[in-house]
């Protein structure tokens, strides 16, 4: 059993989460309450390590809610500095990482009470957390190399994505990684669509059939 996954992302009209830069300030206020909405909704939300280095968010629910979803980053190198916003408890902060982990860092991570476990596989990660800490929805944050490796993995239920009016050329794409050859992901539909208050940026859900 796994818990059910949405990926949650804003991207350029060209497919971009953030510029050649690291920019990647793309949301309005009802893209960022769209996102906490959903943040309140789950019960994990799963990041890759490069948003954590160079975003330092501190994934909390803002609005809504009293929840605090567990935070979990997938970083395997490890290399990650305690001081980041991410890491202040609670709530609670899982790191998943490879075995072969720079582990200067893991015993400072564990001190200030962050679980760090050995673990290959977004998908294994992913259901790791149903079965160790009973998580049943999981929003996926980004960047683009943790959505290639869900997607690529296939462990992806929805797709929610905001479309706004920028385009960055270069930058990092909403799925980076080695690509498909042809049509291979396409079980996808999409189940709703809905111009934005903002009158910039169009809102789209996608369902796995
Ligand atoms: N517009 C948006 O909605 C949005 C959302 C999120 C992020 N962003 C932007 O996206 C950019 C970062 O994206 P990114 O693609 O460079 O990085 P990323 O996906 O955030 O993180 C990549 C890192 O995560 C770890 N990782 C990912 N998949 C893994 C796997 N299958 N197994 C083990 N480790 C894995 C690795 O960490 P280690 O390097 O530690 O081994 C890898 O280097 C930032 O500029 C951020 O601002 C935009």
């Amino acid at each position: 059993m796994r818990p059910y996954v949405i990926i949650f992302s804003t991207i350029t009209l060209d497919g971009r989460l953030a510029s050649k830069t690291g920019f990647s300030e793309l949301s309005c206020k009802w893209d960022k309450m769209r996102q906490n909405k959903l943040r309140a909704e789950v019960d994990a939300i799963v990041i890759g390590a490069n948003t954590v280095r160079i975003d330092n968010p501190s994934l909390k629910v803002k609005w809504f809610t009293n929840n605090s979803p567990i935070r979990v980053i997938v970083s395997s190198s490890l290399k990650l500095d305690p001081s980041l916003r991410i890491f202040q408890i609670p709530p609670k902060t899982v790191v998943y990482t490879s075995i072969s982990h720079d582990t200067s860092a893991e015993k400072e991570l564990s001190e200030r009470g962050v679980d760090v476990i050995v673990m290959d596989g977004v998908c294994n990660i992913i259901t790791d957390l149903y079965e160790r800490y009973g998580v049943r929805r999981v929003m996926i944050e980004g960047g683009g190399r943790l959505n290639w490796s869900v997607i690529k993995e296939g462990c992806v239920d929805e797709i929610r994505v905001t479309i706004s009016n920028k385009i960055f050329g270069r930058g990092v794409s909403f799925a980076e990684g080695e690509g498909f050859e042809r049509d291979e992901f396409n079980r996808f539909e999409i189940a709703s669509f809905k111009k934005c208050e903002c009158e910039k940026e169009i809102h789209l859900i996608f369902k796995k059939t």
